[in-house]
């Protein structure tokens, strides 16, 4: 017989079913414990909650262990490319080698923006947060392709809105940044790869031959398989939350970018940059704004550290740290603050407080000072982690289709005012 949990609600015990994942991960299925007891469960934050079973990707935060469709992350930041982990992350395989070529094809063949996404950009302020700007652009799409919004496409139509939104946000992303610095806008060249086509549209010269680096083309590959999918975070269960009412994939994606952006969660990159800038602008004292973070009546927290799954190293903190010290070598770059951010992970490292609790730097800790020496601006590191995320949202998104999966709405504990001691309206 397999597994059961006894419970004992009011003297009544009920028998809930255990389930277990490939990795051995148990749960108590309470599908049935409203209707048995009338007892609902409470778990603020989710800390405990499973809201779905998923098979996109694995993490085990105490074992520090991160996998795409079963494949070890660092196997896949060393030895794929982000276009070939987008396939395996939405697909459920690594795709051939002529599988391969024909997805990038087809992705850099939908990268143009409709010409009236120039016009949209133009009502936005010079100055505004690009998170803000993506959002609403991943919204206007389902205005270009009213298609999109079909409450369930079919497998070849939803192929091709997703390999659309792939080639797409590149350059909405650099038409952002370049209508706002008021440069001219430079349309995808299909001939470069996803990578490399993405830092053409942001950097490159109009009218100036243009060579791809590939140390930058390498680096940003490597960045977004590592932010390519993190299973049920804030932003992906918001995805997936949004799209269980059959709102559109897009429309679904405009809501992971907003819940992305907060400083908790992505935003944390620029937050991390800000903070290290801080402390250097400061004198670089360290073990100040470690007492800071431990205070816990000023609201500064470190960014960049503890995670709500990791309690051990963040593994891919670890790879991004190896590849900080090589992209910037091979860039010639140095950077102040990674001395800085080196010195405050030694002392947190080595400090009660964070130990205790065990926190670890995460992916954004070090990710940000690869940005910044590819002369990523700050405000855009959020967008960066958002343009390597994609791939996993709209895996999951598809997944939770492909799984029929109800719509998503919580149930909550009212502690309001009650109906039994109302005042008749009338009578005030
Ligand atoms: N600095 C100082 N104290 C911290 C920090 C931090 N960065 N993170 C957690 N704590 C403390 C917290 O105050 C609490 O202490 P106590 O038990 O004394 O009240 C304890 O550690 C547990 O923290 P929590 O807030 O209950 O943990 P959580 O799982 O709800 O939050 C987190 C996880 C990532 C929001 C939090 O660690 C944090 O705010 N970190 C800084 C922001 C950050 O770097 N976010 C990026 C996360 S990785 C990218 C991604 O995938 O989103």
């Amino acid at each position: 017989m397999s597994e059961q949990v006894e419970l004992i609600v009011e003297g009544k015990s009920i028998k809930l079913p255990v389930i277990e994942g490939t990795e051995k991960e148990k749960a108590i299925d309470i599908a049935k414990l409203r209707s048995e007891t009338g007892y609902i469960t409470y778990d603020p934050g989710f800390k405990n909650t499973g809201s779905t079973r998923s098979g996109v990707t694995f993490l085990d935060g105490e074992l520090g262990i991160l996998s795409y469709r079963g494949y070890p992350i660092d196997q896949l930041a060393e030895k794929s490319n982000f276009i070939e982990v987008a396939y395996l992350l939405i697909y459920g395989k690594l795709p051939t080698s002529a599988q391969l070529t024909a997805f990038e094809k087809e992705i850099a063949e939908q990268s143009e923006i409709p010409s009236n996404i120039g016009t949209i950009l133009n009502g936005f302020p010079a100055d505004a947060h690009p998170m803000g700007v993506i959002g609403s652009l991943l919204s206007a799409l389902t205005a270009f392709y009213p298609e999109s919004i079909e409450a369930n496409p079919s497998p070849e139509a939803l192929h091709k809105l997703m390999v659309r939104v792939i080639g797409q946000l590149p350059t909405l992303v650099a038409t952002t940044y370049r209508k706002s610095k008021g440069l001219p806008v430079l349309a995808p060249r299909k001939d470069l790869d996803y990578c490399s086509n993405f830092y053409y549209m942001m950097f490159a010269e109009a009218g100036k031959e243009y060579k791809a680096d590939q140390v930058i083309a390498d680096a940003l590959n490597k960045l977004f398989i590592l932010h390519a999918d993190h299973e049920q975070n804030c932003s992906t269960s918001t995805v997936r939350i949004v799209g269980s009412s059959q709102a559109s994939l897009y429309a679904s994606l405009a809501a992971g970018t907003a819940a992305l952006w907060g400083p908790l969660h992505g935003g944390a990159n620029q937050a991390v940059i800000e903070m290290l800038e801080e402390i250097k602008n400061d004198g670089g004292d360290t073990a100040k704004f470690i007492l800071k973070a431990k205070d816990k009546n000023d609201n500064f927290r470190l960014m960049g550290f503890g995670h709500r799954v990791y309690k051990n190293f963040d593994p891919r903190a670890k790879i991004i740290k190896v590849a900080c010290d090589q992209i910037l070598g091979k860039l010639g770059v140095s950077d102040p603050v990674l001395t800085i951010a080196k010195g405050l992970e030694e002392v947190a490292l080595s400090d009660q407080y964070f130990v205790d609790r065990k926190l670890y730097p995460n992916v954004d800790f070090y990710s940000g000072i690869i940005y910044r020496a590819l002369g990523i601006p700050t405000e855009y590191f959020t967008v960066m982690f958002a343009l390597g995320r994609l791939p996993g949202w709209i895996a999951q998104w598809k997944e939770m289709r492909d799984d029929n999966e109800p719509i998503g709405r919580p149930r909550q504990i009212y502690i309001g005012e009650t109906e039994r001691n109302y005042v008749p309206i009338g009578n005030r």
